[in-house]
């Protein structure tokens, strides 16, 4: 036996493995310790578990795709558990770890849906030749996957456009993410696509046809987020006379998704927890329970480790959500989509316009060098813009917005610190003022050029004329 002797500090990883989640269970340390180490080496996230139960349990808590099962196991054993995964978790790869001489074993596992099979005693680098095997083929059906979605969906991530190496790593993980049906977090700065991504998950999963339902938790009142998720009886708050369902157990089989779950309340958050531990809920003003089976997805871009450890966000929360994470690069760190990006808003304005546009080098010089804080939602906001003001068919510098070519690193330096200082209300001011007139008066359009809501919108026209 060699399994404990090999360490493989230099392998190589296996290339789109560090999104894999490998499993052993065995009761011998020194060989879990070992398979963890060859599987680390190559890439994998790993964990061990020296009993069924215990694996039962990992599995329920981790998205796990590969286990390293072997079948002598005390307890449960080695086959129940096979049976037992393949039954839960169809879709995990099983290898199962037999003894010298027990091959009957192994052909019958892989009857009952082992992938494959090692015999003990085995090298590391026979191991390290059957993972990288699991890993081709998982990868290849992820692409699969991947390809499918790219041609049967408009919904799916084949509308998220991009080609950064970050993004097609986040592709394969949105195509592993939909045909599970753990938590999923997903992390990102403001305009990034959080909800885009949200949606792909769900879209191009096995459940594409129950409801997508998004609930913005940054933007409610907190009653009303636990009336909303939860649901309520008929009598429980002033003006609830009529019962209403939750959209925990509205969406039935299909998913809810958390926007900005880090915004949520704490007393809200030990509901939350709860109902997806136990897989029901209680609706407000009522003493009976509903069970529930839904998918949750949640977003944030706040640093919830942080909110964690500061105790405004619940660490037993925080760990059930962030089953699967995945985050969103910043269009910053990945500026060669800069130009894709740009080119599919234009086509789609030019589309909808009946105009076609297209970019002046300059204006993609600068849209390049510029570091769009606000990403990708502020890159089409800023197109819409510059479409909506110019009236021939090239967009150029003149058309972007101020802040993109005065900012630092678009332009020349200009230098010039004698400008007269505006107030920030004055700039305010003559931006909605002077929007409204180029289009015309159509208030709804520049509040939404503007980025900003009508209501806000209304709001400050009023304050306007009431200083004149
Ligand atoms: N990769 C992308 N390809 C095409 N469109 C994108 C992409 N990323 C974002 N968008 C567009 O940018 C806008 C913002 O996306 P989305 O609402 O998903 O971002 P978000 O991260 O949820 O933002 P916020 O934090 O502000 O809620 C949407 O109009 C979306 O269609
Ligand atoms: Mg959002």
């Amino acid at each position: 036996m060699t399994t404990a002797e090999a360490t493989m500090p230099n392998a190589p990883q296996i290339e789109g493995a560090n999104f894999l989640n490998l499993l052993v269970v065995d009761d011998e340390r020194a060989i879990r310790e070992s398979c963890r180490e060859v599987a680390q080496v190559l890439g994998f996230n790993t964990w061990a578990a020296e009993s069924a139960e215990h694996a039962y349990r990992l599995l329920d808590a981790h998205s796990i795709d590969v286990v390293l099962l072997d079948l002598r196991l005390p307890g449960a054993g080695g086959v129940e558990a096979l049976r037992h995964i393949k039954q839960n978790r169809p879709d995990a790869v099983v290898i199962v770890v037999t003894g010298y001489g027990t091959v009957e074993s192994a052909v019958q596992a892989m009857k009952n849906g082992a992938y494959d099979y090692v015999t003990k005693p085995f090298t590391m680098e026979e191991l390290k030749l059957l993972l990288d095997r699991v890993a081709t083929h998982l990868k290849l059906k992820t692409e699969n996957r991947m390809l499918r979605e790219k041609i049967k969906s408009k919904q799916g991530f084949g509308s998220i456009v991009g080609r950064a190496p970050e993004m097609e790593k986040l592709y394969r993980i949105i195509a592993k993410a939909a045909y599970s049906t753990h938590p999923v977090l997903i992390l990102g700065e403001s305009g990034t696509g959080k909800e885009m991504v949200a949606r792909a998950i769900h879209f191009s999963g096995p459940y594409h046809d129950k409801p997508f339902i998004p609930v913005d938790c940054g933007s409610l009142v907190p009653t009303l987020i636990e009336s909303e998720l939860f649901g309520y009886v008929k009598g429980a708050f002033t003006g609830a006379v009529q019962a209403k369902d939750g959209l925990l157990a509205i969406a039935d089989g299909g998913t809810v998704f958390l926007d900005e779950v880090g915004e949520l309340p704490v007393d809200l958050q030990a509901k939350l927890l709860r109902a997806i531990q136990e897989k029901e809920i209680r609706p407000v003003g009522s003493t009976k329970r509903v069970e529930i089976n839904v998918r949750i997805l949640a977003a944030t871009n706040r640093d919830l480790e942080q909110a964690v450890a500061q105790g405004t966000f619940r660490r037993d929360l925080y760990f059930r959500l962030n089953v699967l994470s995945l985050r969103i690069p910043p269009l910053r760190e990945r500026r060669q989509d800069i130009p894709l990006l740009a080119g599919h808003f234009l086509e789609r304005l030019s589309r909808t316009s009946g105009q076609p546009r297209s970019l002046s080098d300059e204006a993609l010089k600068v849209m390049l060098a510029y570091d769009w804080p606000g990403n990708v939602r502020e890159l089409e906001n800023c197109l819409e813009r510059a479409c909506a003001f110019t009236t021939g068919p090239i967009v150029h510098v003149t058309d972007l917005p101020t802040s993109i070519h005065s900012a630092p690193g678009s332009m020349p330096a200009g230098g010039d610190t004698s400008a007269k200082i505006v107030p920030m209300a004055e700039l305010e001011k003559q931006a909605i003022l002077t929007t409204i007139a180029q289009l015309n008066g159509d208030k709804l359009l520049a509040a939404r050029l503007l980025g900003i809501g009508k209501t806000t919108l209304y709001r400050k026209l009023k304050e306007y004329a009431s200083q004149e």
